[in-house]
């Protein structure tokens, strides 16, 4: 069956809307070759039918989100972000507060909001001091949340982690995996939720003291990443932190946020 680029643009419009991806051409071929197999295996009767699963049941379209996103992180990515969360922004924050509330926005298969935790922890121990701290992370892939939630982790994701750390927040598997302690793992809270669903992004919280939204702002349009910021920077405690990754930025798209420069990189800061 042959499946014209007026029909793939339809469905993509329809991707859009619900999750502020904006499909280019290569991500197009992905979506061609994933329906293509799906009306070959008899999943649907014909394009009509997969269109109208996509637009009225929710499993259809994570599904898809599934295959479209791209999901690549690891521990401790972008070194100097988290240098400066140890060595900045959490023991200002402790001297200040007794709760901390993190989000790693975006956040994959979890590596970034685990690494968050980690950091948290590493800097209470040094400062001999106890706050509470929890870590939310959320998603558009329901796929990378569930490997997120079992937080067991091959030797690519782990490959920065220094060896005193793997040792105290990981217990090595039989299969010579890494498994993540319960102690790091109680820190964080999943969530299935897109940057663009102002309803959902509620559910987050408007009491968010340091925000991670890397690598993802990349795979949005103008109008998506003005909408995901909005929201992000309405959760955002006033003085809260933002961190984009090395090829994003916030100028020009949001008002409320300034720039603050750390060594290694460039900080958002709500005004
Ligand atoms: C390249 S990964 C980045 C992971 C992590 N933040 C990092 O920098 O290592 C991008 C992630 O963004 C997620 N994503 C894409 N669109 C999203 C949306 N609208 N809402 C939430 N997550 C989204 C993808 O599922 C993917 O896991």
């Amino acid at each position: 069956m042959e499946i014209s680029y007026k029909e793939l643009d339809e469905i993509s419009k329809i991707i859009y809307r619900t999750s502020g991806l904006y499909l280019q051409k290569r991500d197009k071929d992905k979506l061609l070759k994933y329906i293509e197999k799906k009306l070959a295996e008899g999943r649907f009767r014909s394009l009509e039918h997969f269109k109208k699963e996509l637009e009225h049941s929710k499993s259809v379209l994570y599904e898809v989100f599934d295959v479209l996103t791209i999901n690549e992180t690891f521990f401790f990515r972008h070194k100097s972000h988290f240098n400066i969360l140890e060595k900045e922004i959490l023991p200002k924050l402790f001297k200040e507060k007794q709760s901390v509330k993190l989000w790693s926005a975006a956040c994959s298969t979890g590596e970034e909001p685990y690494s968050m935790a980690i950091t948290a922890l590493e800097v209470m121990e040094k400062l001999k001091i106890k706050k509470t701290v929890r870590v939310i992370a959320n998603d558009i892939s329901q796929k990378v949340l569930k490997v997120a939630q079992e937080g067991v982790y091959g030797s690519y994701a782990i490959r920065f982690v220094p060896p005193d750390i793997l040792k105290k927040y990981f217990i090595k598997q039989p299969d010579g995996k890494y498994k993540i302690s319960p102690k790091v793992k109680s820190m964080v809270r999943f969530m299935h939720l897109s940057l663009t669903d102002e309803a959902g992004m509620k559910r987050i919280g408007n009491d968010i003291d340091v925000v991670f939204c890397r690598n993802v702002l990349i795979y949005f349009d103008i109008e998506s990443r003005k909408k995901a910021l909005s929201l992000i920077h309405y959760n955002m405690n006033k003085g809260a932190y933002l961190f984009l990754g090395p090829a994003e930025s916030a100028r020009g798209l949001i008002k409320g946020l300034k720039i603050v420069l750390f060594p290694g990189a460039i900080v958002y800061c709500k005004e």
